[in-house]
């Protein structure tokens, strides 16, 4: 039996593979490796426990602590690391980087250390888009071009990915390497767009679009970007790097709209706020690559965000108890004085 060490498992992604993968492959056993950050919570893996029971571990612990994470791998016979561990919101970056940095570039080069010193493991990374930097013309984004990340958030996985591209070169560890477009879903922390724009109209409050919201991203299932990486680790090129979205692409505003009509919520909900420092104005990506290896979305956008705008209606269990926590005060800090700049 397979055992994959799937760091960062009880955030929104992760959870979101360890399902997928535990119900599509019965001969692989799952370690979930979490620091339980305020972004991780152990009822993302409640039903997965439930279903699959003994093939699913959970080891609470920080990809930092080198210890820790050799002594999580040695005991649990693991022989492939999956890295989701990270600090992953844009805004948060902007207001204190320090996490940042010690988790996404330091906590992947611990995790890749202990890939080597275990005999070579195999090592998937999960990076983004966002490496990339903002897109200009209508060029999609090949793994060829270079990185330019412009957020602290976007630099720390830049970093990570040279360091793990460092590793295939110099020790010949087997990596490969998949940068995922904006995923949208199930158990997404409500501090990114789609779940808190959902989360802010079904109380009827403003939806704070940076700037004039005409800014393009691809909005993909996360469910589509699971079965990408799935896909890369069964046939993916070691030493490679595979972009997952649709390769298409979608205004803010679009977005939104969409997901106020299913809502059945007004568009003066919507209120053009004081825009992000160094907003990414574009990004698109070519997912070629990954598509001549057999994968291919089924959810189109406005599929996407339908479907997740359902899961949020239906999933209040979920959500309350964090918009009432620690996500108070951040709400308070990032949007309490923030310029309106018009509404509607
Ligand atoms: P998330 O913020 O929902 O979850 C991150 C998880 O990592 C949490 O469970 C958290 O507890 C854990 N974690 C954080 N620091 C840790 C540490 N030091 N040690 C151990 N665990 C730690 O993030 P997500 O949206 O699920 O993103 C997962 C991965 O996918 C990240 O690497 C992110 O960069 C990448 N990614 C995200 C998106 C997106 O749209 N959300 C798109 C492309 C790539
Ligand atoms: P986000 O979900 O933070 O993802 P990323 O910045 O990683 O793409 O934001 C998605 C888009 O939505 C991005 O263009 C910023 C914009 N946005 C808003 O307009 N208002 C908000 O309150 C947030 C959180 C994001």
């Amino acid at each position: 039996m397979q055992t994959l060490f799937v760091t960062g498992g009880a955030g929104f992604i992760g959870c979101n593979f360890v399902r997928y993968t535990l119900d599509k492959h019965p001969d692989v056993r799952v370690v979930v490796y979490d620091k339980l950050t305020y972004a991780g919570r152990l009822e993302n893996l409640q039903d997965i426990q439930a279903k699959h029971g003994k093939r699913l571990v959970f080891v609470q612990g920080d990809i930092c602590d080198g210890a820790a994470v050799d002594a999580a791998i040695g005991e649990n016979q693991v022989d492939t690391i999956v890295n989701f561990a990270a600090e992953t919101h844009v805004d948060r970056s902007i207001m204190d980087p320090d996490a940042f940095i010690r988790t996404d570039v330091y906590g992947t080069y611990v995790l890749l250390e202990a890939a080597r010193k275990a005999g070579n493991l195999r090592y998937h990374q999960i990076s983004t888009d966002e490496v990339y930097g903002h897109i200009h013309g209508d060029h999609r984004s090949l793994e060829t071009d270079c990185m330019a990340p412009r957020s602290p958030y976007a630099a720390s996985k830049a970093s990570g990915d040279h360091m793990v591209a460092a590793y295939y070169i110099t020790y010949g560890l087997p990596v490969t390497i998949s940068r995922g477009a904006n995923n949208i879903g199930p158990f997404q922390y409500p501090e990114k767009v789609v779940p808190l724009f959902v989360t802010n109209a079904l109380a009827d409050m403003p939806l704070p679009v940076y700037g004039d919201g005409q800014q393009m991203r691809d909005y993909q299932h996360v469910m589509d970007h699971c079965a990408g990486i799935d896909e890369v680790l069964q046939h993916g090129v070691i030493g490679e790097t595979y972009n997952v979205g649709t390769g298409k692409e979608m205004t803010n505003l679009r977005m939104v709209e969409i997901m106020l009509d299913e809502l059945g919520k007004p568009h003066s909900l919507i209120q053009h706020v004081e825009d992000r420092q160094g907003h990414d104005r574009r990004y698109c990506m070519n997912v070629d690559k990954l598509m001549a290896l057999g994968w291919e979305p089924d959810y189109t956008h406005e599929q996407a965000i339908r479907a997740t705008v359902r899961w949020y209606v239906d999933n209040r269990w979920w959500w309350e108890p964090i918009r009432s926590g620690e996500f108070k005060d951040y709400y308070r800090r990032l949007y309490g004085e923030r310029k309106v700049i018009s509404k509607g």
